[in-house]
């Protein structure tokens, strides 16, 4: 394949080989992912089931949310039990180590030199809450949570950031319902999209 000893050919003629190298590692990959349980003995191919625990998308509306409903005493037992240990029992407080945000304080904040960004203080949605809950928490056990819990849960700590009234009922409807403190905070960009592709 190198027949020639001249430096620079002998770059290019290296850089092919290596190129065709990853190429070929590249496609090893793929092929034992696909048979990753019998190649490593763990992981499994992820089921149309296991898809459909997390594939949702819940608008500020409240479109996309699944039917369910939960209150504040269902949601304070269930922060307490799968969410105080990193996100603290008050919120505000998230225990070290653990990488979780505080979900509540920071109000007021944003425009001083030290903002505070938490779901009281600078979601702009509620309809966010449930869509990530459902998705990504606890970070744990992800897509691990029934409707009903997500929606007590958010009904826990919308009143704990004294954003909603302790006895509302989280549910559909709800969410579009609740207006955040932050609502407003975010403007337009009005810079045209230049690099969308999409159509
Ligand atoms: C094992 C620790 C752990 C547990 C338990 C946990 N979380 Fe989290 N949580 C995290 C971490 C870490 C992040 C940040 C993730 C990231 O930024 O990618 C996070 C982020 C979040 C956020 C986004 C906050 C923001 O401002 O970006 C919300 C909301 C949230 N968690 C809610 C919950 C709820 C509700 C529960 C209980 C049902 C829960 N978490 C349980 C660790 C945890």
């Amino acid at each position: 394949m190198c027949t020639t000893i001249k430096p620079s050919s002998l770059i290019n003629c290296c850089a092919l080989t290596l190129s065709m190298f990853f190429a070929a590692e590249i496609q090893a990959e793929i092929q034992a992912e696909n048979k990753l349980e019998k190649t490593y003995g763990f992981g499994k191919t992820a089921s149309a089931a296991d898809i459909a625990k997390i594939d949702i998308d819940v608008m500020p509306d409240g479109r996309g949310a699944p039917p369910g409903q939960g209150n504040y005493a269902e949601g304070k037992k269930i922060y307490t039990s799968k969410c105080a240990a990193c996100h603290g029992i008050d919120m505000a407080k998230p225990t070290k180590g653990t990488g979780a945000p505080a979900l509540r304080g920071g109000r007021g904040t944003l425009t001083s030199g030290n903002p505070k960004k938490t779901v009281e203080s600078y979601w702009p949605y509620a309809s966010t809450l449930f869509d990530y809950i459902k998705r990504a928490m606890p970070f744990n056990a992800p897509g691990s949570m029934s409707n009903n819990e997500i929606y007590a849960v958010m009904a826990y700590i919308l009143t704990e950031g004294k954003i909603i009234d302790k006895k509302t009922v989280m549910n559909t409807k709800a969410i579009a319902k609740v207006k955040m403190p932050n609502r407003d905070g975010f403007i337009p960009d009005p810079r045209p999209e230049k690099f969308n592709n999409h159509k």
